[in-house]
């Protein structure tokens, strides 16, 4: 039998009978049978990256236990209020600033910029225009920088340093040092370098990380402290869905079960999309952290890779749904379903007769509603989907999601035996971009 556990107090939970074939049929689900193999056969895998922790790839999930780089960091983030910034920008891109744009969607409110000093800024891109209107509203000399890059080499970061310091020394200012903060990898590379040669104070990444694996180092950890986020709520999440991945029975495992879900969905059913839906805005940014993960990943042979696609639930019901519904059966579908929202908002009662059955509802009611009609209808139309139940947003819930994600993806690269760890594609282009502006 294919149990579906009851959610545990505090904990994800990951409810995929909507991917089974007693609900969708065997041309489009998976068969008990089928689930309960592919459980078995890669439980040894579960082993094996938790096994060689010390090994180079998984040095990931070492990260929740660095109190030692969290504690530096919040002492330094100490020292900085003095500094009363008016304006915080992180310059970086990729798996140097998705993890903090998640982050701070997730964590720190909507409205935050407007409410509240510093304001925080994230700029993960070189469009001139973004730019232009930030320099527009954003004195330098009353900001602070954090600039970020693994590899310490990639152009992005490194032009939109150049910028900033430029706009800097245009206004005199004699200080430069006060303004940066670089966060990089501890090989010899040009950000390193510089920050020595100027004096800028410096976190590493630790080396065996990876980019995309970084979010739980001073890569995520510098802005979430500096966004007065609970990052030991974090870490705490992060270390209690290890440790549950870690010893937890293959059937109730979650990483274990997505990581199936995923391989089987796209091997076997021929699902060679995934789509990633929260209902909740402040989650829908986790999509495109996820996105990163899952593609740079696992995308390595013409044959391999899964297509991640991100959508906001109930947004794109209005502009997705039908597509997904009654389009190509090649996609599967992830929602999150939040079970307590932090705000309770009721409405009015003064709807048309039409929609009087709105009045006085809530609008949590609703949205849970509408989650429901999507899985739904979808069910109906024979499209796999799983719902990932999370008690409530905040860091420790966050903090569970990026390790459980983290440990699917090692899982994935496995099964799909591909290193996941790798991304010679990105590398290409990056090289291809330089040689081109050097001529
Ligand atoms: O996951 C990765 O390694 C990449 O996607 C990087 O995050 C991205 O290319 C940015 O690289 P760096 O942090 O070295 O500037």
């Amino acid at each position: 039998m294919v149990k579906n556990i009851p959610p545990k107090q505090n904990m994800l939970y990951v409810d995929y009978q909507n991917a089974l074939s007693d609900k969708i049929g065997l041309a489009n689900g998976i068969s008990k049978r089928s689930f309960l193999g592919e459980l078995k056969k890669n439980q040894p895998s579960l082993k094996t990256i938790f096994r060689s922790k010390n090994k180079e790839e998984y040095a990931f999930l070492d990260l929740p236990d660095d109190q030692a780089t969290l504690r530096k960091i919040k002492a330094w983030a100490k020292g900085q209020e003095k500094n009363r910034w008016e304006n915080i920008i992180l310059l970086g891109i990729g798996g140097s600033a998705l993890g903090a744009i998640a982050v701070r969607k997730a964590l720190t409110g909507h409205c935050q910029n407007l409410k509240n000093r510093p304001r925080f800024f994230i700029i993960d891109n070189i469009d001139p225009d973004p730019i232009a209107e930030l320099l527009s509203v954003a004195d330098p000399v009353k900001s602070l920088f954090i600039v970020i890059s693994k590899s310490g080499g990639t152009t992005e970061p490194l032009a939109l340093y150049s910028i900033f310091r430029e706009k800097l020394e245009e206004k005199k200012v004699k200080n430069l040092k006060k303004h940066f903060v670089f966060i990089t990898g501890p090989q010899k590379n040009p950000l390193r370098t510089l920050a020595k040669k100027e004096g800028f104070d410096l976190f590493d990444v630790p080396p065996k990380i990876g980019g995309r694996f970084s979010v739980l180092s001073a890569v995520g950890l510098l802005p979430a402290v500096l966004m007065k986020v609970d990052t030991s709520a974090l870490l705490k999440g992060a270390k209690k869905m290890r440790d549950l991945i870690k010893k937890i029975h293959p059937e109730e495992n979650p990483a274990l079960i997505l990581a199936c879900l995923q391989y089987l969905l796209d091997k076997k059913k021929e699902k060679g999309m995934t789509v990633l839906m929260p209902y909740s805005s402040r989650l829908f940014r986790m999509g495109d952290w996820y996105r990163q993960l899952l593609a740079e990943s696992i995308g390595k042979k013409s044959t391999v890779g899964p297509t991640p696609i991100t959508a906001l639930g109930t947004t794109d019901q209005h502009s997705q749904l039908q597509l997904y519904c009654e389009g190509p059966a090649n996609k599967w579908f992830i929602f999150f379903r939040v079970l307590k929202h932090k705000n309770e908002i009721k409405l009015g009662s003064h709807l048309p007769k039409e929609l009087d059955f709105l009045n006085h509802k809530k609008l949590n009611q609703i949205i849970d509603a509408a989650l429901q009609g999507t899985s739904e209808s979808l069910t109906k139309n024979k499209r796999p989907n799983v719902t990932i139940e999370i008690p409530t947003i905040d860091a420790e819930s966050l903090g569970m999601l990026f390790m459980l994600f983290e440990i699917q993806i090692a899982l994935l690269g496995l099964m799909y035996k591909v290193n996941a760890f790798s991304q010679p594609g990105v590398e290409e282009g990056k090289k291809i971009t330089k040689k081109l502006l050097s001529k």
